[in-house]
């Protein structure tokens, strides 16, 4: 196959298309997977027997780790359902972990006779453990020490966020929701990953595009882009979203509104609100 077209969503199953591909490098890449739990998606279907999710699961990782460059970072999402098998499979492809994130989004669906779930695991992994890129000025955040306590022993540039990440997720009544696709990643967790693991002008690749926020904020941010969506509705709508982004001037995301603070009050009627103390 020739070479894919960058700064742009195809339509496609992103395993056919990585395999055939040649010449794409990206330097970072970011995955996030149907989770097999029965999630609605207009057309694939989210109800595998665990030994065919399993083995796909390791199909798509394996193309993603083939095309990845040598210095390259992998980001992945996942549901408690099987982030254990996603790391086991990052292990025997090669992959060294640097993270494994926690998303507390805030607070998940009522549940009978369990605990509410209110998080999704993002693993972080490199290819090469010893040269990746990792920006931390470009993701630091005000320390406790700065923030509560005034101390004059504060790093002037704040620390680096610890590995439990508090975003909300993209509530109904947020501007930035688009409302055609039900699994949508906020902006600014997409920001934070971006900008540290990837430079300027790099190229930043998603397998499974959905609403196509990993290509809004690479391109906002100025990295060069490429995606895959098998539906071909949300493919050309991700497109749209994209342009749309550039189009209205919008040319940075704060990924730091949160800053490891206690979430206190939650409410999902406006994002301002969400993390107030
Ligand atoms: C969890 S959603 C991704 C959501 C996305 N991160 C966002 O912020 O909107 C997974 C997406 O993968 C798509 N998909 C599933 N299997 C695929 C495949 N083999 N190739 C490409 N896209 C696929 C689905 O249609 C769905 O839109």
């Amino acid at each position: 196959m020739p070479l894919l077209e960058l700064n742009k969503i195809h339509c496609g199953d992103c395993v056919e298309l990585l395999t055939a591909s040649q010449g794409l490098h990206p330097d970072l890449i970011f995955a996030d997977p149907p989770f097999n739990i029965g999630y609605e998606y207009a057309t694939y279907d989210d109800r595998l027997d665990y030994d065919h999710y399993v083995d796909w699961t390791r199909q798509w990782m394996s193309a993603c780790y083939d095309v990845l460059s040598p210095n390259g970072s992998f980001y992945i999402a996942i549901g408690d359902e099987y982030a254990a098998e996603v790391k086991l499979t990052a292990r025997t492809l090669g992959l060294t972990t640097r993270n494994w994130i926690i998303w507390n989004y805030g607070f998940g669906q009522n549940t009978a006779k369990k605990f509410g779930r209110s998080h999704t695991h993002i693993f972080y992994f490199v290819k090469d453990h010893q040269h990746f890129v990792f920006n931390d000025e470009a993701i630091r955040v005000p320390s406790a020490r700065q923030l509560l306590y005034n101390d004059k022993r504060a790093d002037s540039r704040g620390r680096i966020p610890d590995d439990i990440w508090r975003y909300p997720r993209v509530c109904g009544t947020f501007k930035e929701r688009v409302g055609w696709h039900t699994c949508q990643m906020p902006l600014k967790l997409m920001a934070r990953i971006i900008k540290a693991s990837s430079d300027p002008g790099a190229l930043v690749m998603d397998p499974f595009s959905g609403s196509a926020s990993t290509s809004v904020a690479a391109a906002v941010l100025g990295r060069h882009y490429i995606a895959f969506e098998m539906d071909e509705n949300y493919a050309a709508l991700g497109q749209k979203r994209v342009l749309e982004a550039l189009s209205s001037g919008l040319r940075e995301i704060n990924a730091n509104e949160e800053n490891g603070t206690p979430l206190r009050s939650q409410t999902c009627s406006d994002s301002a609100t969400l993390f107030e103390l």
